[in-house]
């Protein structure tokens, strides 16, 4: 069933007086999203904050099973987060690495991750293999089969990264690690949302994602999900009241499930947003917002690099709606600069965003414009008009 635009738009305050292509930074809120965080936030006024949490308990709770339904998980194996990087965090530092450990990633991985192993290898002398990108730019799966080996602790992989269009392909990826019976950490962050995403299908036995990007929730929510089988055997690196209760003076009982990853505090009006936000992609279903997404990305793709000197870069056997593009001639931190004082959003990624991918590209930065499922053929012929007459000026 394809998606009713006009409806959406309709749902999407934003989309009436801005050109949105920032959608991988943190998309437009539809209507039902924001109405959820503000009528909770203006209950906490009226009754206080802990009673309104209590009198949406159920709600909240809700919020795990459509995190679940989203990535095709049961309940117990959510736990909720203010952002994705505390997710991954979570689970990432609750693995006990020790010295010639390897942790195995892609060259498209995200900065803070990849700060992350840095940080492991240094504190507990483990190594970082990074695998090289195949014809297509994206993870080479054959090379990634060939290092595993009874060093390798963990595969952690970025699905979409953060500067570029490219999806690695992260089922090749998930058969790899479950015949090596090595555990895979799904970065999902700019996937989820977008794309169909399935936890037993991809083979990860963790991922993370946030609320703020393509699934349109507020900012400050994400979610972590982590196989069942591995809860039990994974301390988490924080133990508060959140995670644990302080059973005996001397001793605390972990969560049985994924919640042993949580801290306590957290802001009900968001967590409710980010469910209010899972359904509301859910009941447009993924396949059709991906199919709309990839088409839209696709023609813009197409459309930049009819222009001269423009230079679209986006890697992969697959892409996304993502799209990333530089101006001969031209900073892309200028153009962005000249297209918000128009209204019109896009980001820009540099080599600190994802340095081993950029290094050897030899790229410095690139203007990234991100579609959703709410924007239109108008809107990029409009901005296509516009990076032209850029480029003509350059
Ligand atoms: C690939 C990737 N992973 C993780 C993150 C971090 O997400 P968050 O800002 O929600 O912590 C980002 C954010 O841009 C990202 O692009």
């Amino acid at each position: 069933m394809s998606l009713d635009i006009d409806m959406v738009r309709g749902e999407t305050p934003g989309c009436s007086h801005r050109l949105h292509f920032n959608n991988a930074g943190a998309s437009l809120m539809p209507r039902p999203v924001i109405d959820t965080v503000v009528e909770h936030l203006q209950l906490e006024a009226r009754i206080g904050g802990y009673e309104a949490a209590d009198a949406v308990q159920d709600r909240t709770e809700a919020v795990y099973a459509a995190a679940a339904q989203l990535v095709g998980c049961q309940v117990p194996e959510i736990a909720l987060f203010e952002n994705a990087t505390r997710a991954w965090d979570a689970i990432f530092y609750a693995i006990p690495f020790a010295p010639g450990d390897r942790i195995v990633t892609g060259r498209a991985e995200y900065c803070s991750n990849y700060m992350a192993y840095l940080q492991v290898a240094h504190a507990a002398g483990a190594e970082v293999v990074v695998i090289d990108d195949d014809e297509h730019g994206q993870i080479n799966v054959d090379e990634l089969r060939a290092v595993i080996d009874e060093r390798v602790k963990l595969i952690a992989l970025s699905h979409v990264p953060t500067s570029g269009g490219l999806v690695n392909p992260a089922a090749q990826v998930g058969a790899v690690a479950r015949e090596a019976g090595v555990p895979f950490l799904l970065d999902a962050c700019q996937s989820v949302g977008q794309m169909p995403v399935d936890v037993h299908a991809i083979g990860c036995e963790f991922l993370a994602a946030t609320g703020r990007k393509f699934l349109r929730g507020p900012r400050g929510t994400g979610f972590l999900y982590v196989n069942q089988d591995r809860i039990g055997g994974l301390h988490p690196a924080v133990v508060e009241v959140g995670s644990a209760a302080w059973t005996e003076t001397g001793r605390y009982t972990l969560k049985d499930d994924a919640r042993r990853f949580e801290t306590w505090e957290a802001s009900t009006a968001l967590r409710l947003g980010l469910g209010r936000a899972i359904e509301y992609a859910l009941d447009l279903g993924l396949p059709g917002i991906w199919d709309r997404v990839a088409a839209l990305a696709g023609e813009l793709r197409s459309r930049l690099g009819a222009i001269d000197g423009v230079t679209v870069h986006d890697l992969g056997r697959i892409k996304c709606g993502i799209v990333t593009f530089t101006v001969h001639g031209l900073e892309s931190e200028h153009l962005f600069a000249e297209l918000r004082k128009r209204s019109v959003n896009v980001d820009v990624s540099t080599t600190a965003d994802t340095r081993l991918d950029f290094e050897a590209r030899g790229l410095s930065s690139l203007v990234r414009a991100s579609v959703h499922y709410f924007n239109t053929d108008e809107e990029i012929t409009r901005f296509c008009d516009l990076v032209g007459m850029f480029s003509r000026q350059a």
